[in-house]
């Protein structure tokens, strides 16, 4: 599909109507100039006969809007509300003049009070008032309030609109104005319109959320027919909001469409709009929530760390950058969780561990996250240095010391019994197994290793760790590690918390 969508930005109109606080014109000019560059090809400005400061505010913007944006005011089809919206947009290069009136049989009645005929007399007028007050530069856009609602008179609404396209029209605005029902029906309206204008109308779709489907129901629309997708940042808006325009835009690049936004400036975006508008962003709202790229349970987290480098995610939508988000795929660890999040974690916060370790300490991990939820990295750690450094089991090492080249004496408890016995061998940890051996306790060495600790990271009283390969009765190699200031100490250390390994 080579079609691109326009990208019709209401964040300052239906988003800022919604607010608590509505903005003043710095912040409006500052979120305006947010949607230039993340270059959604046109935007409504306001409701400039809503208030004075609306006015001045559509005003301003209108000034300053680059020549290529289409700069939109709402009105009612009311000649004092066009005439106002006329004023306040005329100035920039592409004036728009967005009028409405609602066109469902329980709107026309309840609401409005009006005869069908009537509403389309309204309809047209406003359209060809609009058009002349505009003049050639600008174009106008009609919307049917509450198209979603008009299933039962489509086809005096498609007749209604054929009329209002006659007279000046070129952008048809389809909202779902309350969301109720399942977006199939919404979108085969929006399709029955399509076919019936002519092709160079600009079907629109202006979704709102109330069900939680206006993603669904934009994206849907847009593959039905509709060119111009009318979006919310934050997916603000009455009640539960309108389409939020990053899920549209992400949704549709997914697809393959040509989507014509910065897309990288998302994440930014939704911050800063979140705080201008005192709105949180949810904990799990798509793309941008704290958790929206959070994983706790075992078996995602060992899919989105093997994943973790690529573009696409075993559980994720995008890659964090696509939206300008760090690449920080969150592994929180609950008792769900299991060893590969421990090794990410560990290792993330800059200690050694191999996986073996990892499923070693897992269910000492998983018994503190069934007491207290989520656990803190630095209680894993916690964790982690008291089953990998200090390996609890039946050999105790009292002391380890030179007696002379080559020459150690080591005393230690086995279980109850007490040992005392001098080891000779090419260096402390030779001396050291040949203690052992004498005392009974074989130990089969593969390898060991010696390295200087990172103090910042394991604290001054650390500043060797030695790591030791050595096998089982099975033949299955195990890892064993020791931390000392001590280069010897640490070895030796590391073969008792090998030997109680061999012995858990
Ligand atoms: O939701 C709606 O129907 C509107 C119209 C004014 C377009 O916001
Ligand atoms: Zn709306």
């Amino acid at each position: 599909m080579t079609r691109q969508p326009f990208f019709y930005d209401i964040t300052l109109r239906d988003g800022n109507q919604s607010l608590k606080k509505p903005w003043n014109l710095e912040e409006k000019e500052l979120i305006f100039n947010k949607l230039t560059e993340f270059g959604v090809q046109g935007i409504e400005v306001g409701f400039p006969a809503s208030s004075e400061l609306d006015f001045t505010a559509c005003q301003r913007l209108a000034q300053i809007a680059p020549d290529t944006t289409v700069v939109s005011a709402l009105a009612r089809t009311v000649e004092k509300d066009i005439l106002r919206a006329v004023e306040a947009v005329h100035f920039c290069a592409k004036p728009r003049i967005h009028t409405f009136i609602a066109m469902s049989p329980f709107n026309m009645k309840y609401v409005l009070n009006k005869e069908p005929m009537e509403v389309r007399r309204l309809a047209i007028e406003a359209v060809k008032f609009a058009k002349e007050k505009i003049g050639a530069k600008g174009d106008i856009e009609f919307s049917i309030e509450h198209f979603g609602d008009c299933a039962e008179n489509i086809d005096f609404v498609i007749d209604t609109l054929k009329e209002v396209v006659k007279s000046g029209a070129t952008v048809i605005n389809l909202p779902n104005t309350v969301e109720r029902e399942r977006i199939k029906n919404f979108v085969d309206l929006v399709e029955k319109v399509y076919i019936a204008l002519p092709k160079d109308i600009c079907i629109s779709v202006h979704c709102h959320n109330d069900l939680g489907m206006a993603t669904a129901a934009t994206v849907e629309s847009y593959f039905a027919g509709a060119t111009q997708l009318e979006c919310c940042l934050n997916g603000l808006g009455e009640r539960a909001g309108n389409t939020n325009v990053y899920e549209v835009a992400v949704a549709l690049y997914n697809s393959g469409v040509e989507v014509p936004l910065n897309l990288s400036n998302i994440y930014e975006l939704a911050l800063t709009v979140s705080e201008m508008a005192n709105v949180k962003i949810p904990e799990l709202a798509p793309l941008i929530g704290p958790q929206a790229l959070a994983h706790r349970s075992g078996i995602h987290q060992d899919g989105a760390i093997k994943t973790k480098d690529m573009e696409k995610g075993a559980y994720r939508p995008i890659h964090p950058t696509l939206i300008g988000r760090k690449d920080d795929e969150k592994i929180g660890f609950t008792s769900q969780s299991g060893k590969t999040a421990i090794f990410e974690i560990i290792k993330d916060a800059g200690y050694p561990i191999t996986i073996q370790e990892a499923v070693r300490i897992t269910p000492a991990v998983k018994e503190a996250a069934e007491k207290v939820g989520e656990l803190p990295t630095r209680n894993i750690i916690d964790i982690y240095f008291r089953e990998v450094f200090n390996v609890k089991g039946d050999f105790r090492l009292v002391s380890f010391e030179k007696l002379a080249e080559n020459v150690f004496n080591l005393k230690f408890f086995h279980k109850e019994k007490f040992y005392e016995l001098d080891g000779h061998g090419n260096g402390p940890v030779d001396a050291c197994l040949d203690a052992l051996r004498q005392a009974g306790f074989e130990m089969k060495l593969i390898d060991y290793r010696q390295s200087a600790l990172d103090g910042e990271i394991f604290g001054s009283g650390a500043a060797a760790m030695t790591v030791i390969h050595f096998e089982d009765k099975e033949g299955k190699t195990l890892i064993s590690r020791g931390k000392d200031e001590s280069t010897i100490k640490a070895n030796v250390k590391a073969i008792f918390n090998g030997l109680n390994l061999l012995t858990e």
